[in-house]
């Protein structure tokens, strides 16, 4: 049995929520998200219905890139806590039923990392092949024309001269992000038996950073020219060498290896959201490399009804034509939050999200609508924003989780400055608040995430959108064996009637402002503006129980302190 055709895998069925691990909560009043934060709040995770977490990297680091810059990657940041509070938060996460997914950054190391120390120290050092070395051109310019990211997204801008051997390193990223030579055998075993460490210490999956960078063109050929006008997103798609290289998917073979030696724990990849979909498809491999490889395009699409019904559309099918499953992100540590589109966009979004086929990621706080914060430039703390000639703060999509009405919102405690500032609404935008408020965005979530986890439709159920609703709509059905249900999303501004003949007939069951549950729709559908519903659409005799009892066991749950 290949590993796709395994019965109810976790990792599609389930919704993964993503834990800034930062600002998610202080433990020991440094202002400071830590994993011991994390471990007290499980019982809110599993509240919410979550099946696993994604701990972004909390590894020994100088917090350059807040972790994506790692100088010990078997060892835990002294701020963050420690090994044993890693297990701890891994056992009381299986504890609940819940998996735990870590982030783990193959592509680069800090450049205080020991082996770049090294590397660098001379070009006869037994290191300096673990990183990539070149010289100048005869001209004295960098080695190619390869890109690095933000203002470093010019011809050579990806290499960094270093004075010490009169070289140049590779640096996609950064220049503190030295790239890894993964076509070195130590350089892969290294970082394989990081993995190994990880799914030994319990882990169920990795997603895995910039997965697609990993293999280089050895000989360092330069890119292909590009045409006038041509941006760095046309680069990094049209790249050849210096990305989506054949040999990176040898190297998520060997990934795979180690993962399967552990009863094949799952692997997620970062992947570039515009390459073509056949290009993206290959890194699933038919079951025997990405289990998912990462779909942001949702997260920078513009959120207009007709572009995200054609994408999803290419996207579900080439996928299905590939025999992959899905995945959707609507947001990350790396993008602005969806809430900048105000929370009734956010509800649309979700809703979106937890019903498209394919596994949801959620970022933590998109669940309460956090909205995109306007960090003051005295309080940022990105490095991407001290960029001179591209500054881009990450840091509004990145501020402290909103537990209760108590200073500082229970993120940590009051007389202490929390790293990041919080939303100037955290008052009220709250769990507290909003999980004792049935018309809330979390209670909305928490429902939509139930009605996943109930229902073989929304799990698994086949795509299909419907054709013939207004432009600002968008309207997709799910359907499974004997059940079904509709979506139909109202983007626009204005209130909308379907089309009679559309047939849109059941029972609404779940709806963005949580007031028209259980209102019956017969034929006639009209949507107030920024509205979405989901209708059980399953055929009535495919029921034995009636609508109203299903409807119940959907939306019971206990409230949440009483877990
Ligand atoms: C992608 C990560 O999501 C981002 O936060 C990080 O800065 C880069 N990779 C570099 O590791
Ligand atoms: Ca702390």
């Amino acid at each position: 049995m290949s590993r796709d055709d395994r019965p109810d895998p976790w990792w599609r069925n389930g919704v993964i929520y993503q834990i800034y691990v930062r600002s998610f909560q202080d433990s020991n009043g440094d202002g400071i998200g830590d994993l011991p934060g994390i471990t007290s709040r499980l019982d809110y995770i599993h509240w919410l219905g979550i099946e696993a977490i994604w701990l972004t990297p909390f590894y020994r680091s100088p917090m350059q890139d807040f972790g994506y810059d790692v100088t010990d990657h078997c060892a835990v940041a002294p701020e963050y806590g420690t090994l044993g509070d890693f297990d701890r938060l891994v056992r009381s996460a299986h504890e609940r039923g819940i998996k735990v997914v870590v982030d783990f950054v193959p592509n680069h190391t800090s450049s205080d990392h020991e082996w770049f120390c090294e590397s660098r120290s001379s070009r006869a050092n037994a290191k300096r092949d673990w990183y990539i070395w070149a010289d100048s051109k005869p001209d004295g310019s960098p080695p190619n024309n390869w890109r690095g990211q933000g203002s470093r997204a010019v011809d050579g801008g990806a290499w960094v001269f270093d004075d010490v051997t009169g070289q140049w390193y590779l640096a996609s990223f950064s220049p503190s992000q030295p790239d890894l030579n993964w076509s070195h055998a130590d350089v892969q075993k290294a970082m394989l038996d990081v993995l190994d460490f990880w799914f030994a210490r319990g882990v169920d999956g990795v997603r895995i950073d910039m997965v697609d960078f990993l293999g280089k063109d050895r000989q360092l050929r330069g890119e292909a020219p590009l045409p006038p006008g041509a941006d760095a997103r046309d680069y990094f798609i049209s790249a050849r060498h210096q990305r989506n290289r054949p040999e990176t998917l040898d190297y998520i073979r060997l990934m795979r290896g180690v993962a399967d030696r552990h009863d094949g724990r799952v692997l997620i990849g970062e992947m570039f959201y515009f390459l073509p979909l056949d290009r993206f498809a290959t890194y699933h491999g038919n079951g025997e490399l990405l289990d998912l490889a990462m779909n942001f395009r949702l997260t920078f699409a513009p959120l207009e009804a007709r572009a995200i019904a054609d994408w999803v559309d290419s996207y579900d099918s080439a996928l299905a034509a590939a025999g992959a499953w899905p995945n959707y992100c609507v947001g990350n540590h790396d993008t602005a939050r969806v809430g900048r589109h105000g929370e009734a966009t956010a509800r649309l979004v979700v809703m979106l999200l937890l019903t498209l086929r394919g596994t949801p990621f959620l970022y933590y706080g998109d669940e309460i609508g956090l909205p995109e914060v306007d960090v003051p430039p005295e309080r940022q703390r990105d490095r991407l924003s001290a960029d001179p000639n591209n500054p881009r703060s990450r840091d509004g999509g990145r501020t402290p989780m909103q537990w209760t009405d108590q200073p500082n919102a229970g993120f940590c405690p009051a007389e202490v400055e929390p790293w990041l500032p919080l939303a100037p609404d955290w008052p009220k935008r709250n769990v507290a608040a909003e999980s004792t408020d049935e018309r809330s965005i979390l209670e909305l979530t928490r429902r939509l995430v139930a009605l996943r986890r109930a229902t073989p439709a929304v799990q698994s159920g086949d795509f299909s959108l419907v054709a013939g609703v207004p432009d600002a709509c968008l309207a997709f059905r799910r359907d499974h064996l004997t059940s079904g249900i509709l979506v139909v999303l109202n983007f626009g501004d204005l209130p909308l009637e379907m089309p009679e003949d559309l047939r849109l007939g059941g029972m609404i069951i779940a709806a963005t402002g949580c007031d028209r549950v259980g209102e019956r729709v017969d034929r006639s559908l009209r949507l107030r503006a920024r509205e979405g519903i989901v209708i059980d659409a399953r055929p009535q005799q495919a029921d034995d129980r009636s609508s109203s009892e299903r409807l119940g066991v959907i939306l019971a749950g206990p409230p949440l302190r009483s877990r």
